[in-house]
């Protein structure tokens, strides 16, 4: 890994916090896996996320669960996928959803990631959600990439990387 570090996020707040935070830093071609638990916080993260990119705030932006994806328009011209790959059933209903033409040029945030093709993580943003056993609203997020230019981008937005262990 380039870049490993943990955050805890006390409460909902926290988390979209950290959304826009990290929405400062998105680019065309991104993507953004993120996993966890059922109800870990996942689409909670992409909403705030999305809402802080395309900069509007009430932006209705419902769970992809029965959809598969959803899609916004970046203010620069590029769209903004959101999909939740939970009832995926196939890699070849990747293309029927046409994330596969789009990924390249557009910025993702996929949620059940581990139904994508390996080669497409290469370079994400992985943000797994863990649950704090002590308190229900705690959230865990555990943030890693091998991408260098992630890694730099978290290092100006001061997310520091953990030392080796
Ligand atoms: N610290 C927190 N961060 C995010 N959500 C939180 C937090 N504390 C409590 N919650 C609540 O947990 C729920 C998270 O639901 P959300 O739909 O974001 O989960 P999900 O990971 O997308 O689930 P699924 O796997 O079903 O798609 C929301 O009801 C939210 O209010
Ligand atoms: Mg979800």
């Amino acid at each position: 890994m380039t870049h490993l570090s943990h955050h805890t996020m006390h409460d909902e707040a926290d988390t979209r916090r950290f959304a826009e935070t990290l929405a400062t830093a998105g680019q065309p071609g991104d993507l953004i896996a993120l996993s966890g638990d059922l109800g870990a916080g996942k689409s909670t993260f992409a909403r705030a996320f999305i809402r802080a990119m395309t900069g509007i705030p009430d932006l209705e932006v419902p769970s992809p669960t029965f959809t598969l994806v959803q899609a916004y328009d970046h203010p620069a011209g590029y769209a903004l996928y959101h999909a939740d790959l939970y009832r995926l059933e196939s890699e070849d209903d990747l293309e029927d959803i046409g994330l596969d033409d789009e990924r390249m040029d557009a910025l993702l945030l996929v949620e059940w990631p581990d139904r994508l093709p390996e080669d497409w993580r290469a370079n994400a943003l992985e943000l797994t959600f863990t649950y704090e056993a002590q308190d229900k609203g705690s959230r865990l997020i555990t943030l890693a990439t091998k991408s260098g230019s992630w890694a730099d981008r978290l290092t100006k937005l001061h997310i520091g990387n953990e030392p080796p262990s």
